[in-house]
């Protein structure tokens, strides 16, 4: 689905070079559940930003269903970004202003499908995370848990090719955190696939192979042995 090949990042601070990625190879199969481990600075975000489409990289071919995307223009790029990606990030970022219904019906409306479409897929999507008891509570009213669900709902609006969260569980107490992380559990069995980062061995357990970080390089990429969720799913 995906293929990084030689993708380095590098950003310019004055005089400094900062070489944030450096010569990454990387495939990404429909189906898979990746998480992304590695020390603060190793490049973790930076690549999946470029995953992600929210960046470019300085050089390297990125390959989306065989098409190297690195020429395209901003028009094409944005497209693409709407039409495969969905994004999870650690502070949520759902818009204070709006309920929890119009926060999930915002990339509907910008995909241009009539209102009532709108509301009724906006409130299947909430169903799914569990979340149908609160479609009119604000941001602010609701506990990071539930946001981090809205969050999660919102970014499968238009069934992305492939959903990438950036420490989803950051904020989140370990209960909470395990939830979020059964219910992305749930979504990779029905077929969406999945690249989260995150600092925590435990949170990287639930995917199916850790890719590890080092000074903007893979050091280690390999299939997760004991994953929570075939554990839970043996009865263990
Ligand atoms: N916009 C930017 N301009 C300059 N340097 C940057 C920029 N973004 C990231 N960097 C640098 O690139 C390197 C990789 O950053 P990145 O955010 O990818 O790290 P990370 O692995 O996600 O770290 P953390 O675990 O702390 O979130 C760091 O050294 C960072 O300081
Ligand atoms: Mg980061």
């Amino acid at each position: 689905m995906i293929t990084l090949q030689g993708v380095s990042k590098q950003y310019y601070m004055g005089e400094v070079v900062i070489n944030a990625l450096d010569y990454v190879n990387l495939s990404i199969e429909r189906g898979e559940f990746i998480s992304i481990m590695g020390p603060s600075g190793s490049g973790k975000s930076t690549l999946l930003n470029i995953l992600g489409v929210l960046d470019l990289p300085t050089e390297g071919s990125y390959f989306l269903e065989g098409v190297d995307i690195t020429h395209l223009d901003d028009r094409e790029l944005a497209r693409i970004r709407n039409r495969h990606f969905g994004f999870i990030f650690q502070s949520y970022n759902l818009f204070p202003e709006l309920n929890a219904l119009e926060n999930v019906m915002v990339p509907l409306t910008y995909a241009g499908r009539p209102k009532s479409e709108r509301i009724k897929r906006a409130k299947e999507l909430l169903d799914m995370v569990a979340m149908s008891h609160r479609l009119k509570h604000f941001p602010n009213q609701l506990s990071g848990g539930e946001q981090q669900r809205v969050a999660i709902a919102r970014a499968l609006a238009n069934n992305p090719t492939l959903l990438l969260a950036d420490e989803p569980t950051g904020n989140l107490a370990s209960d909470q955190s395990d939830e979020i992380m059964e219910l992305l559990c749930d979504l990779n069995h029905k077929g969406t696939t999945i690249v989260i980062v995150t600092h925590d061995p435990h949170i990287s357990s639930f995917g199916k192979r850790l890719v590890r970080l080092q000074d903007g390089k893979i050091v280690s990429d390999t299939p997760v042995e004991e994953q929570v969720d075939a554990e839970r799913r043996s009865g263990a």
